[in-house]
């Protein structure tokens, strides 16, 4: 059923009818928990993907996406109610559908240059089965201005825009929390080409999402928020980053005055660490770096430098400590925990680990590496040797908050570790645990110059 002209309740109630057709491409991180999310309220759902693999195991009701809780759940019941199924034909799929959800990957390199080409791709086959009346949704992070550029592509179809809508509703979420995101942790934001897109698309998400819809202005306004959400974290963690150094600099311990300091309203400090990570924060301030022209946002440039520059900060810190254990770096061994950007998911984008390694390895140190999400051609592939235990390590850099470097044994430590030296990169420890089993720690924030 075509939703352009409906209010929003009348969409709300088609939907819960099973009246509405929603293909969702890209079934990944993202896209298999919306359309699972989508089909339980009611929607009929096609998931479109080039991984024929996926494909097949949706349709025989399995979830891939592992990190996901209560996904499996979701997937089986649907797919078994008849609700989803998944094709590798997005022609057919757009044939189908009344609204077309773009999720697919929006590749960029660490500068945020684009390669748009699986969006362009998507839009391409949805010309091919756009009728009138359809609405196209981008949930994918865009650099404010690219949904729009779809609309040439979107136009072979031969209707021009205004007889199919055009709206921007960005992924407010991350791998690991998407069913809780999407169904009610923050409201929707949504921009729409016009008023009737507008209210037919706040009808769909209101359907989905307990915290309701935030409606924009513009297409071009809602793609900012996204890209303005990233701006505000890397640059707040750079902040942290900055007085943390300072703090170690003074003879102070940055997290007990940055707890202190948020007690006070306006004062949200955030967590020093070892680098920012992911295909998000890290790339979305260069959207606006990229996109100025006249303007020079120099803020959103120095914080990226500040952010970028934390691996070499926590190489520092290593050769400080394992001097203050009377080692040199050169021979020592060194066991890097964490090569994924943060705990618990398998992403590898501007992980730390990767220049403390290469760096770490210039000083002509012996690298290993573990991390509980990986393998040991992961850590071939960022220069280190795979290593499971702690015999004959001089220093521990942990580099990624995954559960398992919380509960580390010390006890195991003290037997195994040639010398005692910790630095920890994710703030994971408890200092105490660390100084009572009378180890070198140091972490950003932290540079204890006690005597021993
Ligand atoms: N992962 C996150 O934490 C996160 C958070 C917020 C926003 N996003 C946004 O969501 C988008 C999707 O990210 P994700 O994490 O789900 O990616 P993903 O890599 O997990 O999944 C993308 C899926 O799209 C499929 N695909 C690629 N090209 C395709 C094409 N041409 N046609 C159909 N399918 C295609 C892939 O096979 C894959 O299954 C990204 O652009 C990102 O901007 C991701």
């Amino acid at each position: 059923m075509k939703l352009i002209g409906l209010n929003r309740e009348e969409v709300k109630a088609a939907l819960k009818n099973e009246k509405v057709t929603i293909a969702v491409y890209g079934m990944g991180k993202m896209g298999l928990p919306l359309a699972a999310v989508f089909a339980e309220h009611g929607a009929k759902v096609i998931g479109v993907d080039i991984n024929e693999k996926v494909v097949e195991m949706i349709n025989r009701g399995e979830n891939h996406v592992k990190e996901e809780p209560g996904l499996d759940e979701l997937v089986r019941r649907n797919v078994e109610a008849g609700r989803l199924k998944a094709t590798t034909d997005g022609v057919w799929a757009a044939k189908q559908a009344d609204v077309m959800v773009i999720l697919v990957p929006t590749l960029t390199d660490e500068r945020g240059n684009l390669k748009l080409d699986p969006v362009y791709d998507v839009a391409e086959k949805i010309s091919r089965g756009l009728e009138k009346g359809d609405i196209v949704i981008t949930e994918a992070t865009m650099p404010p201005g690219t949904t729009e550029s779809l609309i040439p592509i979107l136009e072979k179809s031969g209707l021009k825009l205004g007889e199919f809508g055009l709206a921007h509703a960005p992924e407010r979420t991350m791998t690991g929390t998407a069913i809780r995101d999407i169904t009610g942790q923050y409201p929707k934001i949504v921009g729409a080409s016009d008023k009737k897109t507008l209210e037919a698309v706040i009808g769909i998400y209101e359907t989905i999402n307990r915290k309701g819809v935030l409606p924009m202005s513009s297409i071009k306004a809602a793609e900012a928020v996204k890209v303005f959400e990233g701006v505000y974290r890397d640059v707040n963690i750079a902040l942290a980053n900055e007085l943390a150094v300072w703090c170690e600099e003074h003879g102070l311990d940055a997290l007990e005055v940055f707890q202190a300091a948020n007690t006070q309203p306006y004062c949200h400090l955030h967590m020093p660490g070892a680098g920012v990570g992911g295909h998000c924060i890290p790339v979305y301030p260069w959207f606006v770096i990229n996109l100025a022209k006249k303007t020079n946002p120099r803020l959103t440039k120095t914080a990226r430098e500040i952010n970028d520059s934390m691996p070499h900060h926590v190489v520092e810190l290593t050769v400080k400590a394992l001097n203050e254990a009377g080692k040199p770096v050169k021979g020592s061994n060194i066991l890097v925990l964490g090569l994924t950007f943060r705990g618990g998911v398998r992403e590898f984008m501007k992980a730390a680990a990767k220049p403390i390694i290469q760096e770490l390895k210039e000083w002509g140190a012996n690298v290993y590496a573990y991390d509980p999400l990986c393998t040991p051609e992961d850590a071939k592939r960022f220069g280190a040797e795979w290593k499971e235990d702690f015999n004959d390590i001089d220093a521990i850099i942990i580099t990624a908050d995954h559960r398992e470097f919380k509960e580390l044994d010390f006890e195991r430590l003290v037997k195994e570790m040639r010398s005692k030296v910790i630095v920890d990169g994710r703030n994971v420890l408890e200092p105490l645990k660390v100084e009572n089993a009378r180890f070198i720690y140091k972490r950003v924030g932290l540079d204890p110059q006690i005597p021993r």
